[in-house]
């Protein structure tokens, strides 16, 4: 083929990609199979690779995503990105059509109802029928630029269909996972040892932040669009315009509804409350919208959302069910966790067969007998609990639950700190449950990052090869190669991820060290201002509590935790290895840094620090 033929045949496949992925993302009618289509994806791959003159960020084929990582950009809104008012209550929708009715008193009003789609909002920019932006909700005025990783979306269309659309416009919607890739995904995560998403928004948000967007290219992510903005659209409805994007080739809303009065309004509502569970991906709602956008502009809006538009959200959906067994899960900072176990029942679209009662007072104030039939309740939680009990459906002589006295893992007689809602095993250094969740915790992605440890942990632990944290940075191949599933290279693999591991620096290595109640900002606070653990282990109560943010909770538990002669063999182990237990250079003068060029007035009085202080701190920067 000589270029010009190349050039053609590359159009030729694009325009064959772009129209299957129609067919199958947007219409779920699919003209060719999987496999031809592979095959067509394949052949313009190769033909773009070996021609990189012809490329195009539109081509098909850049849904298949990039490995460049880089932060994402902030862009302005052009429109910003309002919410919507919500309300739990029939009565309140009825009070919004009142509303709208006294504003526009001899106007007849169309309402379009939409489901409201619980994922994230995104808002798409095309220019001359092309995707040139997509950019995240953000604080409203301002978004991240996710377009790589918007564009590995299938049902989202690089390029318009037909040729009405304006020369610009906006398209606002919804990207979603779908139940059934939430739950593989979730199932991939938990083979891995990584730690799983709480429900398909989260797993949507994380997806569409990611770095790579070949990674987010795996995840079947989609996209429904419901508002169109821009100076030149073909109509001036909201549905009709919506009506003019399908055609362009956008997934709009499929059960929408045009209604004419509160009670079409409220038939849409009671349809969907029921048919939500049927439906294959998470809705929390519906939303009510002014059709015509006149009548939108006489309403106008309040401070924050619009007032021709309002959405209901459902009530969260509970099941009942009989409770079989309860089991006190150990933490890694031995905490107790006492976890009901369920006849399996169906919730929200998955099958429950847990439920957290949270600690002792829960259990109490439920009342919670053996056998006894329970309701439960989806929050944002993975794990659903319990909120209350069936107390007419109890059976007779049944007993209440009892809360346990000693460790189910180690048998220590438990302890419950005045104050605190949770029971704690105190046997920190040998309660199995208690050393391997530490351990996890210090590999895990946002502390150590030790690659593929997470897995490893338990194996590793079980075979004796390690005790305690500080024993990873003593391994030898030798030693991984005893356990199944490791070859030479995986070993190799591990020791370099491990040896990498030194160079995190201080703050994190603080949060990894997994102390009670020091989290990732509390660690932050520390490191920057104790600056070594040596400081930190030699300061007192007070010289804790001073610290900004550093209450008596923390500080006591930091005062345990240096006191436990085996934390301190750790902490010795750890600094031998070369594991970083102070500040950098680099990174005090960045603290400094960030007050660079910046003028502060110090005025009133202070709570943590004496004027003096604050005038030396503005000092140490000159
Ligand atoms: S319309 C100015 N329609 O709900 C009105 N929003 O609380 C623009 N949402 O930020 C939004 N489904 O992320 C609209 N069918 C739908 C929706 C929807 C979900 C989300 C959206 C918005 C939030 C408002």
């Amino acid at each position: 083929m000589n270029k010009e033929q190349i050039r053609e045949k590359i159009q030729q496949l694009r325009e064959q990609l772009h129209h299957h992925n129609y067919m199958y993302y947007v219409l779920a009618q699919p003209e060719i199979t999987d496999f031809e289509y592979d095959i067509l994806l394949q052949d313009l791959l190769n033909l773009e690779h070996n021609n990189p003159e012809f490329f195009d960020p539109n081509s098909p084929s850049q849904r298949v995503g990039s490995d460049i990582n880089k932060e994402f950009k902030q862009v302005t809104h052009k429109y910003p990105m309002l919410s919507l008012g919500n309300t739990y209550s029939i009565e309140e929708v009825t009070e919004f059509e009142n509303r709208i009715k006294k504003a526009l008193p001899d106007e007849s009003i169309e309402y379009i109802c939409e489901l409201k789609y619980d994922g994230v909002a995104i808002g798409l920019t095309y220019k001359n029928g092309v995707l040139v932006q997509a950019v995240t909700r953000g604080d409203g005025a301002q978004g991240d630029d996710v377009t790589n990783n918007v564009k590995t979306i299938k049902s989202i269309p690089l390029r318009l269909r037909g040729n009405n659309f304006p020369d610009e416009f906006e398209i606002r919607g919804e990207i979603f996972l779908p139940h059934s890739s939430f739950e593989k995904m979730n199932d991939e995560k938990e083979a891995a040892g990584e730690q799983l998403f709480a429900n398909p928004r989260n797993a949507a948000a994380g997806t569409l932040k990611l770095q790579k967007s070949s990674v987010v290219a795996k995840r079947p992510l989609d996209c429904y669009l419901y508002f169109v903005l821009g100076s030149k659209l073909p109509y001036n409805s909201h549905f009709e315009n919506l009506m003019a994007a399908k055609s362009w080739g956008f997934k709009i809303p499929e059960h929408i509804a045009k209604c004419r009065n509160i009670e079409e309004i409220f038939n849409f509502i009671n349809e969907w409350d029921i048919k939500r569970y049927d439906l294959p991906f998470d809705i929390d709602g519906v939303v009510i919208k002014v059709n015509s956008y006149q009548q939108q502009e006489e309403l106008g809006f309040t401070a924050k959302t619009p007032r021709w538009a309002i959405a209901y959200k459902f009530k969260a959906e509970q099941a009942r069910t009989k409770l079989l067994s309860v089991d006190f899960q150990v933490g890694r900072t031995g905490a107790i966790t006492p976890v009901a176990n369920l006849d399996p029942v169906l919730l929200a679209g998955t099958t429950v067969k847990r439920a957290s009662l949270h600690n002792s007072d829960q259990i109490k104030l439920l009342n919670l007998h053996e056998n006894d039939f329970v309701f439960v309740e989806k929050g944002g939680e993975i794990i659903p609990k319990i909120v209350g009990v069936d107390q007419n459906a109890r059976a007779l002589n049944t007993k209440p639950i009892e809360f346990i006295t000693h460790c189910p893992e180690c048998g220590s007689e438990l302890i419950r700190v005045d104050g605190e809602a949770k029971h704690y095993c105190p046997n920190s250094n040998n309660c199995p449950p208690q050393i391997k969740g530490r351990m996890e915790h210090f590999v895990a992605r946002k502390a150590m990052n030790i690659g593929g440890a997470e897995a490893t942990i338990e194996a590793l632990f079980d075979k004796g090869l390690i005790k305690d944290i500080s024993d990873l940075y003593y391994l030898t191949k030798e030693q991984i190669l005893l356990l199944d599933r490791f070859a030479e290279k995986s070993a190799s693999n591990l020791i370099a991820s491990i040896e990498e591991s030194k160079k995190i620096p201080f703050q994190r290595v603080m949060f990894a060290l997994g102390i009670r109640f020091v989290g990732e900002t509390v660690a932050k606070t520390l490191a920057n201002h104790f600056k070594s653990i040596e400081n930190l282990k030699k300061a007192s109560i007070e010289q804790l509590t001073q610290v900004h943010e550093i209450g008596e909770r923390i500080a006591s538990s930091l005062i345990e935790y240096f006191s436990d002669e085996k934390n301190i063999q750790i902490i010795e182990k750890l600094k031998n290895a070369g594991v970083q237990l102070q500040i950098s250079q680099s990174e005090e003068s960045s603290v400094i840094k960030k007050l660079d060029g910046k003028t502060f007035v110090i005025s009133g009085t202070f709570e943590k620090h004496s004027r003096d202080e604050l005038l030396d701190l503005q000092n140490l920067k000159k």
